[in-house]
């Protein structure tokens, strides 16, 4: 088992170069089992343990996958399978994603309930209906598989009761190949499912409206192998501008995207962070106390769940008392007791936080139960006094690539130690 132990008290300087999107990659790599023939490469592809976990359930549904060098291709390999394997999809909820492309492609999927990070609820009841919609038949077997069936697609009207990101992949990778026209009203808006669009169009889908609440996907009969590359990670770039500023540092972070990133941004220039737009991507600095923030979690363009748990640790040194409150997950506070040993002094009333902010926090024991929790939790242990030492750092990436060395090279104090 292996730990990070960081120092904290060291101000970040530097240049960080920002990642591709996990949340892009995973539903991309995906649709990468569509084309018939040749092989889809992805340039920039984040080494993230999630991204591992897809590659490994590609290959074991029989296509072809080589990572290498921040690079994917991926072709038809000498077998295929329907069968979502089991272990790799309890670890990550994006396996759901693979039922689309799968239902598309042979007109029949197993898989089980996906596991992935404990931040409430999180069904795939919707996901299904979704999928029964394009004409899909549902049935749960052994009372652990669902076996899902059409003999063909057929485009329809798809009306979400909630703008799920998933769900919104889920459909565009299925109702691209359907028979007619599909119309997904109260889709999701977020820049990843704009990034999935593209990447389908790149292959010859015929898509428009996506980043709007209402996508329309005219079916074609194939898709075609494409090059393509993925945008860069919008709540790495948030994670990162939160570790300059917090450590009153002065830090570049390189091939950083603000237009993806704007509501969070205004939280964080509002409590006194800066930020601005330079040539080679956004320069971070702080040298303030922090104000306090009000803050409610809502669906993208609005301030993004994953950045919540990382907004905490932020307004749990600010001056004066915050409030967040979390709507998009129900149990999405991990991070809350463990900064707590680490002397932050946060209340959870219902979904809602209040954060009174401290003058400084101190080092501690603590445990990462999820990826942003523990992405909070180490930026929790920048600015500590003295030692904290994060156990289930595993969770931390499967999100982040490389993130001791990313610090390391902006002047971070910290290093991971194997158990
Ligand atoms: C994706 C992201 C995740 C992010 C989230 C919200 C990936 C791999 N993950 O997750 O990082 O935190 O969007 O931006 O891209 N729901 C149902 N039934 C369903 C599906 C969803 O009730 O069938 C509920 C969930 O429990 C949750 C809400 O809808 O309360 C939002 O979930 P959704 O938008 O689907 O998030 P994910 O796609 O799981």
């Amino acid at each position: 088992m292996e730990k990070m132990i960081v120092q904290g008290g060291r101000s970040l300087q530097g240049v960080n170069k920002i990642s591709r999107e996990k949340n892009s990659a995973l539903p991309i790599m995906a649709t990468s089992l569509l084309p018939s023939e040749g092989k889809t490469e992805l340039q920039n592809v984040p080494r993230v343990s999630d991204v591992d976990t897809i590659a490994e359930i590609l290959r074991k549904l029989g296509l072809r996958v080589e990572l290498s060098g921040g690079r994917a291709l991926i072709g038809n390999g000498f077998f295929e399978s329907h069968m979502v394997p089991l272990v790799e999809s309890k670890k990550m909820r994006a396996s759901s994603l693979l039922a689309g492309p799968l239902l598309a492609k042979f007109g029949r999927v197993m898989m089980t309930e996906p596991g992935g990070c404990v931040i409430g609820n999180r069904p795939i009841d919707m996901h299904l209906e979704a999928l029964k919609g394009l004409g899909a038949k549902v049935e749960k077997v052994d009372n652990q598989y669902f076996r899902i069936e059409a003999s063909f697609l057929k485009g329809n009207r798809i009306h979400l009761l909630f703008p799920s990101v998933g769900v919104t992949e889920n459909l565009l990778m299925a109702s691209c190949l359907a028979r007619g026209h599909t119309i997904i009203e109260n889709a999701a808006r977020e820049p990843e499912i704009v990034d999935l669009a593209n990447f389908l169009i790149a292959m010859g889908a015929k898509i428009k409206g996506h980043g709007s609440s209402v996508v329309r996907i005219d079916g074609v009969k194939g898709l075609e192998s494409v090059k393509y590359s993925i945008i860069p990670d919008r709540i790495e770039t948030g994670t990162y501008i939160v570790a300059a500023a917090i450590t009153h540092g002065d830090v570049l972070l390189r091939d950083a995207d603000l237009e993806i990133l704007q509501t969070e941004v205004s939280k964080l220039l509002e409590a006194g962070c800066e930020i601005r737009r330079c040539d080679e991507g956004v320069r971070v600095a702080s040298r303030r106390v922090f104000s306090p923030a009000n803050i409610v979690t809502e669906v993208y363009p609005g301030f993004s769940t994953d950045m919540q748990p990382i907004m905490t640790t932020l307004c749990s040194i600010a001056d004066g008392q915050s409030r967040i409150k979390e709507t998009i997950f129900e149990r999405r506070f991990n991070n809350v007791p463990e900064l707590r040993k680490m002397g932050a002094e946060i209340s959870i009333l219902d979904d809602t936080l209040a954060i009174k902010g401290v003058k400084r926090l101190n080092g501690a024991e603590v445990e990462a139960l999820d990826i942003r929790s523990g992405a909070s939790l180490l930026l929790a242990g920048l600015i500590a006094e003295g030692e904290t030492s994060i156990s289930g750092v595993d969770k931390i990436y499967r999100g982040y690539e490389d993130p001791v060395l990313k610090l390391k090279n902006v002047g971070a104090e910290l290093h991971s130690l194997d158990q």
